[in-house]
């Protein structure tokens, strides 16, 4: 029930917003967050598609069968399913499950305007010359033993120059496809996955803890399809993007970017929060260095942090000669990163500020610099 209520909010704001329903949802779906909420994110997915699990005589669930059109009183819900390599390992039967749904619905003869999994599937198979079955792949992950799609590493280390780069890694990694009809083996379907996405125009993924959130972990921007959807898409719009909170009792959906903006207001720009890491010292400036890095990976992956954010950040850390002081004798290393994420950001294009701004940070970057060189020669 949880889960219904979850999807109506997400498909009828969609629709209050834009005039339409949603085609397709690209879901990110995570191990942990399928264990906290026992199977709701299961639970989500078919009720997008439009298909119900029928629970055998012990209460287990290998067996679907559709809801009609009527009941459900909205067209089918096209979805694509990136699987983190966690779920793969832990939920491999669920991922069968969803295979089998998609093809259900796919497969079920209903007008294309009711049904946009079928309408999409009947469109890849003609262009792809392969059948409606083989065409109706929604559920990916990454290859046995591997991960993440390395998006967050490349942004950690700075490692990479144009964002179409971070786009290429994770389609290389996580285009992986289940298949029902061959269980056994996950092959690399990259076409299909290309064709599915481009029809997207939500994204969508529950959080399920209160403490661990968008930008305390790298996981969350490196599995973020936003930019890699709008480069694929013909029209090059972003898709509207969706977190699921589904800490709290009543479950709340919000975009990426108001998600973000909660994230940054309580904790990066947060002085309970930051003041608490500053007392733990060295680790504290190095906690507040890795949550602007992050935040800088979600500007890469999905364009939905405002620009107040970095310019909050600067006047906080960067134009409070106090503050500054602090973090250059807490540790100088980590307060480097913190200016040098700073430039970047702003060098990517993903913070507008002024040139007094910019010329303070250099200025400083260079300072810090010498004072870590003098520390060694010291
Ligand atoms: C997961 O639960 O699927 C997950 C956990 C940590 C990082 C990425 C994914
Ligand atoms: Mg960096």
């Amino acid at each position: 029930a949880a889960a219904k209520v979850v999807v109506d909010r997400l498909i009828e704001r969609q629709k209050a917003e834009q005039g339409t329903w949603p085609e397709t949802i690209a879901c990110v779906l995570w191990g942990t967050d399928n264990i906290k909420t026992y199977g709701e994110s299961l639970a989500q997915i078919l009720w997008f598609i439009g298909v119900r699990p029928v629970p055998d005589s012990l209460g287990r669930v290998n067996k679907l069968e559709l809801i009609s059109l009527e009941e459900l009183g909205r067209p089918r819900i096209d979805v694509v399913v990136n699987c983190s390599g966690v779920f793969r390992d832990l939920f491999i039967n669920q991922m069968g499950l969803i295979d089998q749904g998609v093809k259900m619905a796919a497969e079920a003869e209903e007008p294309l305007e009711l049904n946009f999994v079928r309408k999409h599937s009947q469109e890849q198979a003609a262009a792809q010359g392969i059948s409606l079955r083989e065409a109706a792949t929604r559920v990916f992950s990454n290859a046995s033993g591997s991960y993440s799609s390395n998006v967050n590493l490349a942004v950690e280390n700075s490692t990479w120059e144009e964002e179409g780069e971070l786009q290429e890694m994770y389609l290389s990694r996580k285009t992986f496809a289940f298949n029902a009809d061959n269980p056994g083996e996950m092959n690399q379907n990259r076409e299909v996955f290309e064709s599915a996405m481009k029809t997207a125009d939500v994204t969508f993924q529950n959080l399920d803890s209160a403490e661990i959130s968008l930008t305390d972990v790298s996981h969350y921007f490196d599995s973020d399809p936003t930019k890699l959807i709008a480069g694929l898409r013909d029209d090059g719009k972003a898709p509207t993007s969706y977190i699921a909170d589904t800490t709290t009792a009543n479950a709340q959906v919000r975009s990426l970017s108001e998600t973000i903006r909660l994230d940054s207001r309580t904790k990066l720009l947060n002085p309970k929060w930051y003041e608490g890491m500053l007392n733990s010292g060295y680790e504290g400036v190095r906690e507040v260095a890795k949550r602007l890095n992050f935040t800088l990976g979600w500007s890469a992956t999905s364009g939905a942090v405002d620009n107040f954010v970095y310019e909050e950040a600067n006047d906080t850390f960067i134009n409070d000669e106090e503050m500054r002081k602090r973090l250059m004798e807490l540790n100088p290393h980590s307060f480097r990163r913190i200016v040098g994420t700073l430039l970047e950001v702003n060098g990517r294009g993903y913070w507008e500020t002024s040139e007094e701004n910019i010329a303070q940070l250099q200025q400083i970057y260079q300072e810090i610099e010498d004072r870590i060189e003098g520390v060694t020669q010291g």
